[in-house]
């Protein structure tokens, strides 16, 4: 087990410093000479036959689903829907031949999502699956797969099947706008260009954990805490607060960051911790005055921005901040320093990181 750890102390850290790698591989798997490819899963006729995409998944995987609803509604102008497997089964959907349902699942083997699969393509739907293991049963019964080329994740906590998801999303939401001549061929090319970027601009949060090692080690006598974000950010909320619980037993939750004020905000106290995720570039300055009304509160800033973002580290306890590139990308760059923070709050509270309790890696019961 040791080696394949490869040196590190956990099977996280490792897969969280393994994302350069996996997102690279996951483009070049359907990147050739700069043209994504996705005609071995969606034929033509299938992209001009459907009205509308339902995304379906648990988990991380569900997070991953909500940061694709957003890249196709930005980048292709695509109305989706985005469903929690066990509910989708159970709720009637409006799915019908003209839909494109694609489901999302690390495993491949989660008994909810195979569930609404089956149903899904029972109602004639096109079935399309996001998944990271060859031959796993969702692929399985899905008419088409698209891998996400990860590698074995084992650590309980998912990190590099997550963002090798969301950038099958990205990829596909281009490659879609692109078939709807909704962009240019430069534009295009400009996005892939952008997308190659990214495994570059993580290593430099990679290199640098001495300020998230110093968070962690504030947030580790903490029992709950808020992460809070607009537009895309609130989907990155969501996934950095369910790493916070499922590995550090801390109690969190995600808010769009103009929402806590009807309610949540009532518990608010001096010290709270809120975990503020400001890559939306049009919103940043709502997103300031959330944070000026939770400062006035008392409570304790973490903000993971632009490193260039001037007005967040004006208004922040610690800040931490990333690269900069287009905001519908920025969600793979954001959600890095939130995995390493669970990850090192974790490891300060000396919790079994990779086999948290309670918790399995693939879920195959109701
Ligand atoms: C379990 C895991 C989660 C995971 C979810 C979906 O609950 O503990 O980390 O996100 O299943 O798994 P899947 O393999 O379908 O992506």
């Amino acid at each position: 087990e040791q080696a394949t750890k490869a040196g590190f102390p956990h099977f996280m850290i490792k897969e969280i410093f393994e994302q350069p790698k996996s997102i690279e591989e996951t483009l070049n798997r359907r990147v050739h000479n700069g043209i994504i490819d996705f005609s071995d899963v969606l034929s033509d006729d299938e992209i001009n036959k459907f009205d509308m995409i339902h995304i379906v998944a648990c988990g991380t995987a569900y997070h991953a689903g909500l940061q694709g609803q957003y890249a196709l509604r930005e980048i292709s102008r695509i109305n989706s829907l985005v469903e929690i497997a066990s509910e989708y089964r159970y709720m009637n959907p409006f799915v019908n031949e003209n839909t494109l349902a694609i489901f999302v699942s690390q495993s491949g083997e989660t008994l909810d999502t195979l569930a609404a699969l089956k149903e899904a393509k029972s109602r004639g739907a096109k079935t399309l699956a996001i998944t990271n293991v060859v031959g796993s049963t969702i692929s399985r019964e899905a008419h088409n797969t698209i891998y996400t080329m990860a590698g074995p994740e084992i650590a309980v906590a998912s990190t590099k099947a997550y963002t090798t998801q969301v950038t099958i999303f990205q990829l596909l939401a281009i490659y879609l706008a692109e078939k709807k001549g909704k962009l240019t061929k430069e534009k295009v090319e400009k996005l892939v260009s952008s997308l190659y970027s990214i495994p570059e601009k993580i290593k430099t949060t990679l290199d640098n954990t001495e300020i998230i090692k110093n968070v962690a080690n504030f947030m580790k006598d903490k029992h709950n805490g808020f992460y809070i974000g607009r537009g895309v950010d609130f989907a990155t909320a969501l996934e950095g607060s369910l790493k916070m619980k499922e590995i550090t037993y801390i109690h969190t939750e995600a808010f769009p960051a103009g929402e806590l004020k009807h309610g949540s905000i009532a518990l608010i106290e001096p010290g709270t911790p809120v975990v503020v995720i400001g890559m939306q570039s049009n919103l940043l300055e709502k997103t300031i005055s959330n944070i000026k009304e939770l400062k006035a509160r008392g409570a304790h800033i973490i903000t993971v921005a632009r490193k260039s973002c001037e007005e967040a580290i004006d208004v922040s306890d610690e800040f931490i901040g990333v690269e900069d590139i287009e905001d519908v990308f920025s969600v793979l760059l954001a959600i890095i320093p939130l995995q390493l923070l669970s990850y090192f709050t974790s490891v300060d509270k000396g919790i079994d990181v990779d086999k948290p309790r309670n918790l399995a890696k693939s879920v195959t019961v109701e």
